[in-house]
């Protein structure tokens, strides 16, 4: 069974076709990636140092059509089982590009249409090149998003914790932008920090006792605040500087995973999102995880950032599950869960 998968949540535009058993029994098993498409637009908001929305809108309505015939290949359109999209949050103007694609193409192929939340394609994303048993926790560690979920099953999710107010990835970003590093800042800080101390600068860490929450926006301010304090004095330590702010997230997150698994009584963690394709993070959560003896899943860096696989895998089982949607479905920036 063939489902294409399209994501234009953010400032990338993806299409993948995903093939998947019908039977229960093939359901559980590993989906063939038959094609992934994803065309960046990091070089059209480089330079603003951030997502500029209208432009991420014009350049998906340019690139939707090439990107989903490139995932296509030599598939007829006539083989799809459905197509699923990613329904929100996100930027509403780039999720209507993909929603409207997406209704178009299955309104006049009278191919079944899915809707899909991308969060739920991020917790999915598990089951791209893995095949996690349930219950598992789930970090979802992104630009928009900094949450941990207990997932019970497929389409059964709990939300443990959220991030009070910056995502990780947004902090990654602003900080880069704070140490002129260009966006997006994730990889740029994740290289840097490979050479720099970890322990060179004591940034605080918001452990929020008692609760699963995160909260990132102090690190950043004391980031700010330590720059503003070194104006004068010669070359920063920009490599220190990476490496302290990455490890004082780093800290936040595992420990956090730790008390979701001790909560939950779970011991299988999965990571998706951006941030979870971070070198140092990756290590981290894998001593950690060969310490506590927990299962750990971590996608390929690929299936970590925004992709259309995980939206297809979400949409499979929306799909199994008969919820279907129709030509009314309406992307919504702030979408629940
Ligand atoms: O999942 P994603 O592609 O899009 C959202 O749904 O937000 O995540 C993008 C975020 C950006 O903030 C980016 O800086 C961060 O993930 N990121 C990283 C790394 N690669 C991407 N952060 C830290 N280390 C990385 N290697
Ligand atoms: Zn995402």
């Amino acid at each position: 069974m063939l489902v294409l998968g399209i994501d234009t949540s953010c400032d990338d535009t993806s299409a993948a076709l995903l093939e998947f058993g019908t039977n229960t029994e093939k359901t559980k098993k590993t989906p063939v990636v038959v094609s992934s498409a994803v065309s960046s637009q990091a070089g059209v908001h480089a330079k603003y140092g951030g997502i500029v929305p209208e432009l991420a809108s014009r350049r998906h309505i340019e690139m939707i059509w090439p990107v989903v015939r490139e995932a296509l290949g030599k598939t007829d359109l006539r083989e799809l089982a459905a197509i699923a999209v990613c329904a929100g949050p996100g930027l509403i103007g780039s999720l209507l590009v993909g929603c409207s694609f997406a209704k178009a193409l299955s309104y006049s192929k009278n191919i079944p249409l899915v809707g899909v939340n991308h969060l739920e394609g991020h917790i999915l994303s598990a089951f791209i090149e893995d095949t996690p048993e349930f219950p598992f926790i789930s970090l979802v560690v992104s630009g928009g998003h900094t949450s941990l979920y207990l997932a019970n099953g497929f389409l059964d999710y709990t939300e443990l914790g959220r991030s009070r107010d910056d995502a990780a990835g947004e902090a990654y970003d602003k900080v880069a932008k704070l140490l002129s590093l260009g966006y997006p800042g994730g990889p740029m800080i994740d290289r840097l920090a490979r050479e720099g101390n970890p322990r060179a600068i004591p940034f605080p860490r918001a452990y929020l006792p008692g609760s699963l929450d995160f909260s990132f926006s102090g690190m950043k301010t004391a980031v700010l605040n330590y720059l503003n304090g070194r104006k004068g004095s010669g070359d920063l330590p920009v490599r220190d500087i990476a490496a302290s702010f990455q490890q004082a997230v780093l800290d936040v997150l595992i420990r956090k995973c730790q008390q979701a698994m001790k909560k939950t009584g779970v011991g299988r963690l999965a990571l998706a999102g951006g941030v979870a394709s971070n070198s140092a993070l990756k290590e981290g959560m894998r001593l950690m995880a060969e310490k506590k003896e927990v299962e750990l899943f971590i996608p390929s860096p690929a299936f970590c950032t925004d992709n259309a696989a995980m939206i297809a895998v979400a949409g499979y089982h929306r799909f199994m599950a008969g919820q279907l949607a129709g030509p009314d479905l309406n992307p919504r920036a702030s979408l629940k869960l």
